[in-house]
């Protein structure tokens, strides 16, 4: 059987470090897949690029449909828009997953938390639409349509179903923005109510939601939200396991697929060995696991469960990067992992 494909964003700041280590991981894991490099961002830049997000790199994604991607630096100030907005937008990558589960080892107020959190990827205020009205006066729009929230709505139900979670909460703020929010609403009701009944659902008003959320995660389950909500959410779950240190992501389209850590690049800490890869390794086991399924190839899945297994087995051992409260570095950790592949 053939290796996969895959496209390689090794990205900016600390992305050259964490992709190292998660390539050097994957290879000794055996994982079926093959990298081939395009860059974007301050990379793409620095490469003679006129673009942070280069032609070139784009192509690449949609002929192999499955991409790895760093941390991005878009410059400020030099009229450059946002390479991650920018990537979502341009592929269509309509979800933003982002799983969040306790680790072992990791100390935090709560244990066995278990969150998926579902973000809208292309709309809301994330859409740029931003016009000078008159001196001092600035108009920011939050669009929703129709069709985004419905695909977003129908998207996460099938995807609980898939995966047999029970429950999906939206947070909104429908009672001030009647009508953004309230299309959202609107959608996953009738989502809901015509194709998945048997899926508990509830709404819950965003600022009452995050309370609740650092009061007692357990009482959620999956949790969907437009783009701007989702953001920040994601980042408060990330708070809740351990930082973004350990918080992977995806996103996902009706073709292409990007995975990628939560956390950007990290400039504080770039090139000094003390970034955590673990954000952007278990990304790539999301990536696994996406190919197993896509390609129905059950290596990628072993690669995926072998993977898990052994950097469980290093936070288990105390062996953690300082972010974590350990002493190891970047290529400490990485080893550490290595090591008990197979295990
Ligand atoms: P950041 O996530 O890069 O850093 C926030 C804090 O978390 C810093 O103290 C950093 O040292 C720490 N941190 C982040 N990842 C870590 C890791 N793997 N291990 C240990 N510590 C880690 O957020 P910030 O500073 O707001 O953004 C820096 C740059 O990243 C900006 O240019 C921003 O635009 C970009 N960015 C890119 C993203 C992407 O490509 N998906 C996402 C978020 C930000």
């Amino acid at each position: 059987m053939k290796t996969h494909s895959v496209v390689l964003i090794p990205g900016d700041g600390i992305g050259p470090e964490v992709s190292d280590a998660v390539l050097a991981i994957l290879e000794a894991a055996g994982a079926p897949v093959r990298f081939e490099t395009f860059h974007a961002g301050l990379g793409a830049l620095e490469r003679g690029a006129t673009d942070v997000l280069p032609e070139d790199t784009v192509q690449a994604i949609q002929s192999h449909h499955v991409a790895l991607k760093g941390p991005c630096s878009t410059p400020v100030g030099r009229g450059f828009s946002s390479v991650n907005v920018a990537l979502r937008r341009t592929l269509n990558l309509y979800v933003a997953l982002r799983p969040v589960r306790s680790l072992p080892g990791v100390k935090t107020r709560f244990e066995n938390v278990d969150l998926i959190i579902v973000r809208e990827n292309t709309e809301g205020l994330y859409s740029g639409i931003e016009n000078l009205i008159t001196d001092g006066v600035v108009v920011s729009m939050k669009v929703a349509t129709r069709s985004a929230c419905h695909r977003i709505a129908h998207w996460t139900f099938r995807y609980a179903t898939h995966r047999r979670r029970k429950k999906i909460s939206v947070f909104h703020k429908a009672n001030i923005m009647k009508m953004s929010d309230g299309l959202l609403l609107d959608e996953s009701r009738k989502v809901h109510a015509r194709d998945y009944p048997n899926i508990e659902y509830q709404e819950v008003i965003i600022d009452a939601a995050t309370m609740r959320m650092v009061q007692d995660p357990s009482q959620f389950d999956i949790i969907l939200c437009e783009n701007l909500y989702g953001d920040i959410v994601s980042d408060l779950c990330a708070g809740l396991i351990g930082g973004l240190g350990v918080a992977p992501g995806a996103n996902i389209g009706d073709t292409d697929a990007v995975f990628e850590a939560v956390h950007g690049s990290a400039p504080d800490i770039a090139g000094k060995d003390l970034a955590n890869p673990l954000s952007l390794l278990m990304s790539s086991v999301m990536m696994l696991e996406h190919l197993a399924e896509q390609r129905a190839d059950p290596r990628c899945k072993e690669a995926a469960t072998s993977v898990t297994a052994a950097y469980t087995k290093a936070l288990a051992d105390e062996q953690k990067t300082k972010d974590l409260g350990g002493s190891l570095g970047t290529k400490q950790f990485t080893q550490a992992v290595i090591d008990r592949l197979g295990a």
